[in-house]
């Protein structure tokens, strides 16, 4: 029997029922804020994540799904959205005026990790970015969203760990302190962070490889250099948060694994899905836009986990909320003909209800109501037509009543 590949699964049932209702959510509420949605495609040129994930970076060395297709291209079917997007707004040239562009996508991302509870080599981001603004308002505004988006989802527990990681300004006086560093513990890291250190010492601070995470206690931190812009923008950014009671945690030594970041940048993690694993992540990237040859522009945004946080979502909360159709359920030939256009009518005034086809008997099509979770069962039969009602069973309390026809539109709705 044939199987899904290995690290992409299938959606169905009550997880779909979380993304769905996760997503929905998601629409609403960043649409208030006034993004918009943007879908790129899944394959995008190399250059695209070398020239902004990096080089360096542990899903450009060794997690792209990348091949050369048909015409000789080098494509990569995209670790993360955030490159894909900046790129179309640069092709489309829709960063030319000083308008601010605020954009949110939702879509499958593919990396070819080792699998783990929660970590998937096809799974899904819904993101956010915003374009045009350098202020720390920015970032706040951005992170009021994701905020109270969570809340919304019912997650309150949530603080996000937040962290400046300077500019290339503040970089290099950084790096010199963390070459001096390494260079004295240097045997105690793996052969991946003796390449790491020449290429983006930075990386090494990624490294998973327990020995030298344990090395790396007490290395000198990003926030400890940092040049005087960021610092005033960081310092502002924390009182903003403050002030709208967005909770947050200082954490120094959080780096993010991908190159684009200045500034702000943050996570958030849940203990709900093992013990390292992030929900989502984002910061400040004022950089890349232009270094994938666009204008000066100024961005922040991030990406959530959806697998993870639907994960989150189910652990804290059992069932998304959802209603099931009613189930119409017609009893002989006449019922059988005027149940469909019954059902027709009811569909056009947006109720929702599912048609009996199958012809079988009444034991039969409350069993199927039964294993379906169906709520409310609607019998039609000669009594029902010549009376013009309906027969309603509530699953729940196994009551029965007669609803009149006309008004059936009206009582399924307000269910
Ligand atoms: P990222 O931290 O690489 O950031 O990914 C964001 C989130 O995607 C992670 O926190 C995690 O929840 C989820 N994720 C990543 N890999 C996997 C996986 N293999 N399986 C399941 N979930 C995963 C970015 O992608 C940036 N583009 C975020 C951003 C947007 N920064 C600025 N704008």
């Amino acid at each position: 029997m044939a199987q899904s590949v290995k690290g992409m699964r299938d959606l169905f049932g009550a997880e779909l029922r979380w993304f769905q209702h996760i997503e929905d959510t998601a629409r609403k509420c960043f649409e208030r804020h006034g993004y918009r949605e943007i879908r790129t495609p899944i394959l995008e040129e190399l250059e695209v994540f070398k020239r902004s994930v990096g080089d360096s970076s542990d899903i450009v060395k060794k997690e792209m799904y990348d091949f050369v297709d048909k015409g000789g291209r080098h494509v990569v079917m995209r670790p993360e959205n955030t490159a894909g997007v900046v790129r179309a707004m640069v092709e489309h040239k829709l960063l030319q005026t000083s308008d601010p562009q605020l954009l949110y996508y939702i879509g499958p991302q593919f990396r070819y990790e080792r699998m783990q509870a929660g970590r998937y080599r096809q799974f899904w981001q819904i993101g956010a970015e915003s374009f045009g603004v350098a202020s720390p308002e920015s970032d706040a505004e951005s992170l009021v969203m994701l905020y109270d988006f969570l809340r919304e989802l019912g997650l309150e527990k949530l603080s996000f760990s937040l962290n400046s990681v300077g500019t290339p300004e503040s970089r290099p006086a950084f790096q010199a302190a963390f070459r001096a560093f390494f260079a004295e513990r240097e045997a105690q890291f793996c052969g991946d962070c003796h390449r790491r250190i020449e290429e983006n010492p930075l990386r090494v601070l990624d490294c998973k490889v327990p020995t030298c995470q344990k090395a790396l206690a007490g290395h000198p931190l990003i926030s400890e250099f940092l040049d005087e812009a960021s610092e005033k923008h960081h310092a502002r950014l924390k009182e903003l948060l403050r002030d709208l009671g967005v909770p947050f945690t200082e954490d120094p030594r959080l780096v993010r694994g991908l190159d684009y970041y200045t500034k702000t940048a943050f996570e958030v993690l849940s203990g709900d899905i093992g013990a390292q694993s992030a929900i989502l992540g984002g910061g400040r990237y004022d950089l890349l836009v232009k270094h994938l040859g666009g204008p000066d522009v100024p961005a922040f945004g991030w990406a959530i986990g959806l697998d993870r946080l639907a994960m989150v979502c189910q652990t804290l909360r059992g069932e998304a909320p959802h209603r099931p159709p009613a189930l119409l359920i017609p009893l002989g030939d006449r019922a059988t003909g005027e149940a469909m256009k019954l059902a027709r009518s009811l569909w056009a005034a947006g109720a929702s209800v599912q048609l009996e086809t199958r012809g079988v008997a009444l034991k039969k099509a409350m069993t199927t109501a039964n294993r379906t979770g169906i709520q409310t069962v609607l019998i039609l039969g000669d009594g029902e037509l010549d009376g013009g009602t309906v027969t309603v069973k509530h699953m729940a309390t196994g009551e029965q009543e007669a609803w009149p026809l006309a008004d059936l539109a009206t009582h399924l709705k307000t269910l």
